[in-house]
C-alpha cells in the first residue's frame, strides 16, 4: 500500500468544508493571475509529468488539465485504453505500482470507482479522479465557482473579475439547487458536498435511477451537521420548488449506451423547458448549470442558449478548479 500521507482526490467525501473552500480560492485566485494579470506560474511543475491515464472519452476534463500542467511549467502524459493496460492485461496494483514509480501524479478517469480506490491504494504519487461510474468531483468544485461567480459580487468592467475578493463561503450557503435527472456521478458528488457547505439540494429522479443509498446516508448526516435542506422526489415540480438553480446531466452516462432506448421512455417529464421551471414554482430569476457533453433530451434549446444558462462559463471553469487540484496536490501537496 502507498506510504501515508500522500493526499489523494477522490470524492470530496474525503475532504473537509475548509479543504474543499481553500480550493476554490485557489482556482479563483488562479482564474485572476493568468485571465486578468496575464501572470506566469513560475513553472512550479518544471521537470514533473502528470500521467493522464482516461479509459473513457473526455473534452473538457482532458484539456482543462492537460492545459493546466502545461501552465503550471509540467508535462501531462497522455495515456488511453487503447495505448496502456489499464485493468486490461495488467491488473490495476501492478499499474498503479508502475506508472507512479516513473511520474510524480495520476489523473484517472475510470469506470468503476473502486479502480481509482486501487490506484490511490498503490500509487507512491497523489491520486486524482477525472470522473469514475460513482463520482465527478472537479466538475462539481466547477459548479460551485460558477455559483460563486454568479452570487457573488460582479465585475464592473470584464477585465476587472472581483468574484476573488469575497470568500466562496459567503457566497454559497443557504442557496437552493434542484437537480432533475438520473441518480448518477454528477448527483453523487453534489450529495458529497453541498450538505456539507451548507447548499440546499432538492434531488427528482425517476423511479429506479435513485441515488446510491450510501451516498444517501452519508448525505443526510452532513446535511443534519449543517442544518441544510436534503430532499429526494420523483416529481421534478417538487425539486424545482423555490429553486435558485436547476442543474441535469445527460440520461445516458458513459457506458450506458445500450440502455438508451428505456432510460428515453423512463425519463420522460423531466425534460428541463422554461415551462417545468415556471410550473414547477423555481425563483423567477432561476439559472441553468449542466456538466456537458448535452443531448437534445434532457434539456430544451430555448434553456440551454438563454441568458439563464451558465454552462460555458461552468465548462470554462474545469480548467481553473483542475488547475487548483493539481496545484494543491502536486506543488503544495496538501489541502491546507
Ligand atoms: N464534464 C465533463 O467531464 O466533460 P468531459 O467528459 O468532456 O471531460
Ligand atoms: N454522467 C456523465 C458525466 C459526463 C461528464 C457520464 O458519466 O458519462
Amino acid at each position: 500500500p502507498a506510504p501515508p500521507g500522500i493526499p489523494h482526490y477522490l470524492t470530496h467525501a474525503d475532504l473537509s468544508a475548509k479543504e474543499i473552500y481553500n480550493l476554490l480560492t485557489l482556482a479563483i485566485q488562479h482564474k485572476y493571475n493568468v485571465k486578468y494579470l496575464n501572470k506566469s506560474s513560475g513553472a512550479p511543475l518544471a521537470g514533473k509529468t502528470l500521467a493522464v491515464m482516461f479509459s473513457k472519452r473526455s473534452t473538457r476534463t482532458r484539456v482543462a488539465t492537460e492545459s493546466a500542467v502545461a501552465y503550471l511549467g509540467g508535462q501531462p502524459m497522455f495515456l488511453g485504453s487503447q495505448d496502456i493496460q489499464l485493468g486490461v492485461n495488467e491488473s490495476l496494483l501492478d499499474t498503479a505500482k508502475v506508472v507512479s514509480s516513473m511520474v510524480d501524479g495520476i489523473m484517472a478517469r475510470v469506470g468503476s470507482h473502486s479502480d481509482i480506490e486501487t490506484l490511490a491504494k498503490y500509487s507512491t504519487v497523489p491520486v486524482i479522479n477525472a470522473l469514475s461510474a460513482k463520482y465527478h468531483p472537479t466538475q462539481i468544485l466547477a459548479d460551485l465557482m460558477t455559483l460563486h461567480e454568479i452570487y457573488g459580487p460582479q465585475p464592473s468592467s470584464s477585465s476587472s473579475y472581483v468574484a476573488h475578493q469575497t470568500h466562496p463561503s459567503k457566497t454559497l450557503p443557504g442557496l437552493r439547487v434542484a437537480w432533475v435527472g438520473d441518480g448518477n456521478n454528477i448527483l453523487h458528488s453534489m450529495m458529497a458536498t453541498f450538505p456539507k457547505l451548507g447548499v440546499h439540494l432538492n434531488v427528482a429522479t425517476p423511479r429506479g435511477y435513485e441515488p446510491d443509498e450510501e451516498i444517501v446516508r452519508y448525505a443526510q448526516t452532513e446535511a443534519g451537521k449543517t442544518n441544510t435542506d436534503l430532499n429526494f422526489s420523483f416529481d421534478p415540480k417538487d425539486a424545482i420548488k423555490n429553486a435558485d438553480v436547476i442543474v441535469t446531466d445527460t440520461w445516458i452516462s458513459m457506458g450506458q449506451e445500450e440502455e438508451k432506448a428505456q432510460r428515453i421512455k423512463d425519463f420522460a417529464g423531466y425534460r428541463v423547458t422554461s415551462q417545468m421551471a415556471k410550473e414547477g414554482g423555481a425563483k423567477s430569476d432561476w439559472k441553468f448549470l449542466h456538466c456537458l457533453p448535452r443531448k437534445q433530451e434532457e434539456v430544451s434549446d430555448e434553456v440551454f442558449y438563454s441568458p439563464r444558462s451558465f454552462v460555458f462559463q461552468e465548462a470554462e471553469n474545469r480548467k481553473w478548479t483542475i488547475l487548483a487540484v493539481i496545484d494543491a496536490l502536486m506543488v503544495k501537496k496538501s489541502f491546507d
